[in-house]
């Protein structure tokens, strides 16, 4: 069905819900401000191919003065899987400036990747970064591992709640709208990250 919508026309989603109807693995109604240049997501909508091709501006109208962790996925990269995620973001150390623009002081554990899979359902989320958090060594997922990444499981691992989220469907013929290529955080190097290791109690790639 969301591949349908995304042939056929740009629609702006009146829903309710930041998260998308047929992705039960996080709920929220909390919006996440969700960016690409010039344009500003409205939850569920079909954006032009081009536009998520960097990483997003993250912003929040409700305070956020603590340190976060914004994660996208691919909500439908594979729907026969019972995780059906990848990964497309993985970014620690999010702060929210007082006017409410996300910028990190690190390098994105998993760098973001332009979403290239027309008609599928992307999902940004935030949540709390507990204190002293580091990624856990054996963390499999990095800029080359992204499979079967299950959403749930960074509350109950990271001890953490889903705060806000935002989402769009990619689409493919649009018109693009005026749109001013970013750097997003500006992190230009992927980190040597090739952990691929077990993590916790799940195999690589079951996350
Ligand atoms: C979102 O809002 C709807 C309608 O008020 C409600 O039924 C639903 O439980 C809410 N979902 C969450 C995750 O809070
Ligand atoms: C964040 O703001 C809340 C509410 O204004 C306040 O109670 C809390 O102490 C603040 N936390 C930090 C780390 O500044
Ligand atoms: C999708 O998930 C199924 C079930 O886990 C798996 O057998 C299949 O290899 C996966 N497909 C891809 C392309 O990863
Ligand atoms: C990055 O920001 C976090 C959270 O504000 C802070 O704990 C950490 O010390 C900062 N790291 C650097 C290298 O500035
Ligand atoms: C996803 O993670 C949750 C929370 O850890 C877990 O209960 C669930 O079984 C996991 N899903 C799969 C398919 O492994």
């Amino acid at each position: 069905m969301l591949s349908l919508i995304a042939a056929a026309v740009c629609l702006i989603g009146s829903v309710l819900t930041q998260t998308p109807p047929s992705y039960t693995l996080a709920e929220t109604n909390k919006t996440l401000g969700l960016s690409y240049g010039s344009v500003s997501v409205k939850a569920g909508e079909t954006l032009p191919y081009r536009v998520p091709t960097f990483a997003p501006t993250l912003s929040t109208i409700s305070p956020l003065n603590e340190t976060y962790i914004a994660i996208i996925v691919d909500t439908t990269a594979n729907l026969s899987s019972p995780i059906p995620a990848d990964l497309v973001w993985f970014q620690q150390d999010v702060t929210f400036s007082a006017a409410g623009i996300g910028s990190a002081n690190s390098t994105a554990q998993v760098p973001y990747q332009s979403p290239t899979s027309v008609g599928h359902a992307y999902l940004a989320l935030i949540y709390t970064q507990p204190p002293g958090f580091a990624i856990p060594a054996n963390f499999p997922y990095s800029d080359t591992f992204r499979l079967a990444f299950n959403v749930t499981r960074v509350g109950s691992d990271f001890h953490t709640p889903l705060l806000a989220a935002n989402w769009f469907v990619l689409g493919s013929n649009c018109p693009a709208p005026s749109y001013t290529a970013s750097s997003g955080y500006g992190f230009a190097t992927h980190g040597p990250f090739a952990k691929k290791a077990v993590y916790t109690n799940g195999a690589a790639g079951r996350y």
